[in-house]
């Protein structure tokens, strides 16, 4: 099964997490949508992945999504969020995914983020700061959420062989 990873980063997190993938998935192509546009149409599973700010995914993957929703919803769909409040994953996923697509995904996962202070600038750079000062939230790459994703794949990949 010929598998492609298309995803957005701002500040890496999501970029690390589709290299992770990638790393760990025969057969398959990866690529910032920021750098190049796909042609979805030689692949058969299509992973998606953004991160999430103000509760919202990626501009461009959600225009991505939008412009190829007819070809999207003829595919194998897998989608990853990068964020630093995974309790609200299904919020993110019903908010930015169309529902039609929704039932499509073999898998709509949370792999955790971070929040980097050296990274952000302007606003950002105080948003962040004032998200860390609270002790009780812990932000951090989910490793077992994409461990699981990985598997999951990869079974799909073996049964449809
Ligand atoms: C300006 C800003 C807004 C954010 N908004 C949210 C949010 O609404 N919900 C959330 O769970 N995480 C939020 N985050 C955390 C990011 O999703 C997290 O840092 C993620 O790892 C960023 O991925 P990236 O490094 O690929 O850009 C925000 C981060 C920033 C800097």
């Amino acid at each position: 099964m010929k598998k492609i990873i298309i995803y957005t980063s701002k500040t890496g997190s999501t970029e690390k997490c589709a290299y992770e993938l990638y790393n760990n998935l025969d057969n398959t192509d990866i690529i910032n949508l920021n750098k190049n546009e796909p042609n979805i149409n030689e692949y058969d599973l299509i992973i998606i992945g953004s991160p999430i700010r103000i509760g919202m995914i990626d501009k461009k993957i959600k225009k991505f999504i939008y412009k190829n929703l007819q070809l999207l919803e003829n595919k194998k769909l897998a989608f990853f969020i990068c964020c630093g409040f995974d309790q609200n994953k299904k919020t993110y996923f019903e908010t930015n995914i169309p529902e039609n697509l929704m039932n499509k995904f073999l898998i709509c996962e949370s792999f955790g983020g971070e929040t980097d202070i050296n990274k952000q600038t302007g606003i950002n750079k105080l948003l962040v700061k004032m998200i860390s000062k609270n002790n009780d939230i812990n932000i951090k790459i989910l490793d077992d959420n994409i461990n699981s994703f990985i598997q999951k794949i990869n079974e799909f990949d073996k049964k449809s062989l």
